[in-house]
């Protein structure tokens, strides 16, 4: 069967879902989002890009943009990050409080909550949060090859209302002088880098770079596509990391708005999005759909 027959098939099969799982509803803004929706996108090296159901639906990337936060500063600073930051799973959820007063304030890795807000405050040494985001969104907007790649505001705007976990987690790490920007102005960076909305057709096109595609734009030096990849594995679904390691056996990184980027080093960069989430906060069908994929291509790392 060809990859592209397949693809067809799980979009199929996957709509026969009896559940779908449960959108995040702590960003009111999201909370309407109906979950029975599925899209898939695989850009592979030659740079075809294969698609099946809602793959040009635009969504909410939320956790996946902190893949090309963490590209942009390793970009800048790079080791510098990890006197910040550490590199380790940390085995609780995404928005956790809890290692981060044993730990005196420096959390487990960049993609917890925690992490990403540190990388946002990286960022934003002497840039305003307008030009902060201008360089993230143009590190998107390079790597998919795509310019109408924007940010919801409505989305931001909902976030920021209501993200007293976010608030919370900034002024501890400002309290152990891990944050060198009022815990405000990174907040308010940091929602509206989640907010990029995208396809999955651009998200797999802007994937390309971490997968080190023969297609793809030369914007990230292999060692550090390794390292994120490396991160991507270990910690990129937070506390449901080992269970998508075992299952899929790629490095991943969910969004809270559905959307998985999944990487086949060398060969393929793939984006799936179905909003209906698992109890870890990752989008439920959208695991399956990449556990079937994995099956299907022998692309698991292992
Ligand atoms: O900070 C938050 O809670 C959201 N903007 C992003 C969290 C997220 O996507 C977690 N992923 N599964």
């Amino acid at each position: 069967m060809t990859l592209d027959r397949f693809l067809q098939d799980l979009d199929r099969d996957i709509r026969a879902a009896a559940d779908w799982g449960k959108v995040a509803d702590y960003i009111p803004e999201l909370g309407g989002i109906a979950p029975d929706q599925f899209g898939i996108a695989v850009a592979l090296a030659d740079g075809q890009v294969l698609t099946a159901g809602q793959a040009d639906q635009e969504f909410s990337i939320q956790s996946v943009s902190k893949v090309f936060a963490l590209a942009c500063v390793l970009g800048r600073i790079g080791e510098q990050l990890w006197l910040r930051v550490g590199r380790e799973p940390s085995g609780d959820r995404f928005d956790s409080i809890l290692l981060l007063e044993q730990e005196k304030g420096r959390p487990r890795n960049p993609f917890i909550n925690a992490g990403a807000i540190v990388v946002t405050d990286e960022l934003l040494r002497g840039r305003s949060p307008q030009l902060t985001l201008a360089e993230i969104l143009g590190f998107v907007r390079a790597a998919a090859e795509d310019d109408d790649i924007h940010i919801d505001k409505a989305v931001a705007r909902s976030e920021a209302r209501t993200g007293y976990r976010n608030a919370a987690l900034a002024h501890y790490l400002r309290s152990f002088g891990n944050l060198r920007n009022p815990p405000d102005h990174v907040i308010g960076t940091y929602v509206h880098q989640c907010a990029i909305e995208m396809s999955c057709i651009q998200l797999a096109r802007a994937g390309r770079v971490i997968a080190g595609l023969d297609c793809a734009p030369a914007l990230l030096a292999p060692v550090k596509q390794r390292r994120i990849n490396a991160l991507m594995m270990t910690c990129g679904q937070y506390d449901g990391s080992g269970n998508f390691a075992f299952r899929v056996g790629m490095p991943a990184k969910s969004g809270v708005g559905g959307g998985l980027l999944i990487i086949a080093p060398g060969k393929a960069s793939i984006a799936i999005w179905s909003p209906g989430l698992d109890g870890w906060g990752n989008s439920q069908m959208g695991t399956l759909a990449a556990e079937k994929l994995a099956e299907f291509t022998g692309w698991s790392v292992f």
